[in-house]
């Protein structure tokens, strides 16, 4: 059935192939009666199989959209009227800055209807009141100012959902504009010019559960959305409003979304917090987003109305509130005072954003912090933390104490939080840390991150900083990684030491867990590493000492690395590298030793390693004969040492993208060794080769795997 609708769509396609308005390859059907066709500039040459039309059993349904609408206006003969008759979705492209909309007249059907973009300035008339099925009218991007008569309907269309006027020039809102339209649930007027609502031209919309206004000039609200008593999402986003009280939105207590960030308010009253969650579904999230305003205090909560919540929680009293969480957004105001009870009014606060504040002190009543899990108090004048405050905080997960002034982990403070995922304090004054006084952080491992203070000294003893997995102390003042100490880390895996003034490395520089499997040590000035540093990490995967001053590497320096994959020596000054010193290196897959100023590579000891290894090698000195003969090596299989560059050369001579140098002076001797190395891979190929020749023949006749493997 489905492919005959098709046909019949296809033949009258072909009937006048000159003009392909609705070319076939754009019609698909996706139901009995239902087709989306997409036509330019003309809907033309398509009819409806005979079995969609009159009255059917299966509903059609019609996703049209036409591109470069020639004009706002269809040319109408017999056929075209049929389809247009039956269209439900309508998306245009066009150019119309004044029109009636006279397309519209063919389509009485319509239940969707993108006029998106069209520079539509004026439209006259009431071109939808036909349209009495229609349930989202979209007209946003256009350039419309006067919208009083625009939304009439000779029946009222009972289904209308959604209303989009977004990015037009709307300055004003006559109260007629929407009073038609009780039936709407989300109205969007976005970016427009709007500033004055004194005409209370919502007050018909009883309906309405979501209702956009950023981005306009409001200053005031007057009252005018009081009567919106089912809103649940209000945005108020990127307007100048300043006063705010009780009088402006006394709906406000039923809010979900409250979104009055970027505006201009001073002056926070209590209202702002104060919900009555009797109006709330379960796990509704109340959200409070009053980010970028000039906000300089959160006050205590006065009225005899907010102020007992304990009470709203006595049971009888409806069991959402316990379901129901509340995230506060003030971030990017001049806050310097917060009151002790300031939170008092919100229940169940789960995520805080402070930053970018004016904060010295933190001190708040714990009892209004016992949700919290994500806390933001990052760019502020914090020098130091009460315990008070997050004594309670057992569900802290996200801690952000970046760009503050601390100069310590305050004692106690911490005792109390074990769920503890992410600690962030970069940009402080810490410059040693002898008591960690982090007891634990989450049992799934815990990051946090200590760059940008002037630690040089930090020790994590026995029983604290349980479960830490990556500690970041990039950018500080560690000159003896000795004063590193982080033996007892027994989960810590990632560690990042770059940045910092370290010059040697000895045996016994690194107190670090077994556990390590990544070490960071670029950008520091080590210029000598002693044999066995690294002997105590031995299941470390990933080395980075980039950007150093290392200019040879010794025997032994990598002893006992037999997990490294990874280890990036760019940016040094090694300028000869023998793979000999390497040999420990038994997993080794990528090694970086772009821009040494390397003359010579003797890569021996990989013709036989057991992983192909990919050597990053721009910004050398290497002689374009070696290169050959290493690539040719690589390529027949001799040898795994896969000579790259991640930036491929553009200028002067290269070999598959690797710049190198013409004169070769060095090469005679190395190629010659080569030769016997290379017999002794070939043999020892062809040792392997008959092993496993053996063994599966030794399996065949055990009678295993005769069906399976060995059939191929
Ligand atoms: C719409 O405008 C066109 C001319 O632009 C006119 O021919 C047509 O009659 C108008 N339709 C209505 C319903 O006013
Ligand atoms: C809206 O009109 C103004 C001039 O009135 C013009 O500058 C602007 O480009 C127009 N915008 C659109 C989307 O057509
Ligand atoms: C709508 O506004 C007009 C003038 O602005 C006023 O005369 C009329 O009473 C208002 N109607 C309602 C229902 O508020
Ligand atoms: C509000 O809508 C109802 C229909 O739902 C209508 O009867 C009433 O007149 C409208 N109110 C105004 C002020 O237009
Ligand atoms: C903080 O605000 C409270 C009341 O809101 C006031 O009593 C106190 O003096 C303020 N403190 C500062 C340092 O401004
Ligand atoms: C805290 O706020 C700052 C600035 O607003 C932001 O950059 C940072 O990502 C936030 N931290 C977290 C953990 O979300
Ligand atoms: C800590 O915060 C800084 C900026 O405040 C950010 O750049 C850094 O990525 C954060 N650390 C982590 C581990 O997310
Ligand atoms: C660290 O400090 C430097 C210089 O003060 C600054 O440029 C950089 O952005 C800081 N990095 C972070 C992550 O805060
Ligand atoms: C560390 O190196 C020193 C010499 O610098 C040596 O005496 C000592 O035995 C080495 N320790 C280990 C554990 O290798
Ligand atoms: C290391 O230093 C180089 C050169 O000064 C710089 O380009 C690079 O960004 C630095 N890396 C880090 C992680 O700071
Ligand atoms: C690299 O080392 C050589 C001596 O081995 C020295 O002459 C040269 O100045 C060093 N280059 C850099 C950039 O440190
Ligand atoms: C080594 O290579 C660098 C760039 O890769 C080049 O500037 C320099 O002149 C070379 N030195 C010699 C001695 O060839």
């Amino acid at each position: 059935m489905m492919a005959k609708g098709l046909l019949f769509l296809i033949v009258t396609t072909m009937i006048s192939p000159v003009f392909c308005d609705c070319p076939l390859d754009k019609i698909r059907s996706f139901g009995k009666c239902s087709f989306h066709i997409q036509c330019k500039t003309d809907v033309r040459d398509v009819a409806l199989p005979p079995h969609c039309l009159g009255s059917t059993n299966d509903p059609v349904i019609i996703d049209l959209v036409l591109n470069n609408a020639k004009s706002d206006m269809f040319d109408i003969n017999n056929r075209d009227r049929e389809i247009l008759y039956s269209v439900t979705t309508f998306r245009v492209s066009g150019v119309f800055p004044k029109t009636n909309l006279s397309m519209l007249e063919h389509m009485p059907h319509l239940r969707v209807l993108f006029l998106v973009n069209n520079r539509m300035e004026i439209i006259y008339g009431s071109p939808f009141s036909q349209l009495r099925h229609l349930e989202h009218l979209d007209l946003s991007h256009n350039n419309l100012t006067d919208i009083k008569d625009l939304l009439q309907f000779n029946t009222y269309p009972s289904r209308f959902r959604i209303l989009v006027l977004a990015h037009n020039a709307i300055e004003k809102i006559p109260n007629v504009s929407f009073n038609g339209l009780s039936s709407l649930t989300e109205l969007d007027l976005s970016f427009n010019r709007i500033s004055d609502l004194s005409d209370n031209p919502f007050q018909n919309l009883t309906r309405l559960g979501i209702l956009k206004l950023n981005n306009n000039r409001i200053t005031d609200l007057n009252g005018a959305l009081n009567e919106l008593h089912t809103l649940k999402h209000l945005f108020l986003r990127g307007n100048q409003i300043q006063n705010f009280n009780a009088q402006s939105l006394d709906i406000i207590k039923e809010l979900e979304t409250f979104d009055l960030s970027s505006n201009q308010l001073e002056d926070l009253k209590e209202v702002v917090f104060v919900r009555h969650w009797k109006h709330f579904d379960t796990n509704s999230v109340c959200k409070i987003l009053l980010s970028d305003n000039q906000i300089i205090a959160i006050p205590n909560v006065k009225s005899k109305e907010v102020f007992d919540r304990y009470v709203r929680s006595v049971p009888g009293y409806g069991n959402n509130i316990f379901t129901v969480t509340t995230e506060l957004d003030l971030s990017n105001n001049a806050i310097s005072n917060i009151s002790y009870n300031a939170f008092q009014p919100l229940v169940r606060l789960v995520s805080l954003d402070l930053s970018h504040n004016k904060i010295t002190n933190f001190d708040v009543n714990p009892r209004d912090m016992i949700y919290v899990k994500y806390l933001n108090l990052s760019c502020n004048f914090i020098t130091n933390l009460k315990f008070d405050s997050f004594q309670s905080m057992h569900n802290l997960q996200n801690l952000d104490l970046s760009h503050n002034d601390l100069e310590i982990i305050p004692g106690h403070t911490f005792t109390n939080n074990n769920k503890l995922k992410y600690l962030n304090m970069t940009d402080n004054q810490i410059e040693k840390l002898e008591h960690f006084r982090i007891k634990m952080f989450d049992p799934e491992g815990g990051v946090l991150d200590l760059s940008n203070n002037s630690i040089s000294q930090l020790s994590i003893p026995n029983g604290e900083g349980l479960h830490l997995n990556i500690l970041v102390l990039k950018a500080n003042m560690i000159a003896d990684p000795a004063l590193i100490y982080l033996c007892y880390q027994n989960k810590l895996e990632t560690l990042d030491m770059s940045v910092n003034i370290i010059q040697e490395l000895k045996n016994n520089s690194l107190n670090l867990p077994v556990t390590l499997s990544s070490l960071d040590l670029s950008n520091n000035s080590i210029a000598k590493i002693h044999p066995g540093t690294f002997k105590r990490i031995e299941q470390l995967r990933t080395l980075r000492l980039a950007f150093n001053k290392l200019t040879e590497i010794e025997y032994g320096t990598f002893q006992e690395l037999k997990h490294l994959s990874y280890l990036d020596l760019s940016y040094n000054n090694i300028t000869n590298l023998d793979s000999r010193v390497m040999t420990d290196l038994k997993s080794l897959r990528m090694l970086s030793l772009k821009y040494n100023g390397l003359y010579t590579l003797d890569y021996k000891i990989w013709l036989g390693h057991h992983f192909d290894l990919n050597v990053y090698l721009e910004g050398n000195n290497i002689s374009c004969d070696w290169l050959a003969a290493a690539l040719n090596d690589y390529n027949n299989g001799f040898s795994k040492m896969k000579p790259i560059a991640h930036m491929r050369s553009s200028s002067g001579y290269s070999l598959e993208g690797i710049p190198c140098e013409q004169d070769a002076h060095q090469l005679s001797k190395l190629t010659t060794v080569m030769a016997d190395e290379r017999l002794l891979v070939v043999v020892q190929k062809i040792l392997r080769a008959v092993e496993h020749q053996n063994d599966l023949y030794k399996r065949i006749f055990m009678g295993h795997e005769i069906n399976h493997k060995s059939v191929n």
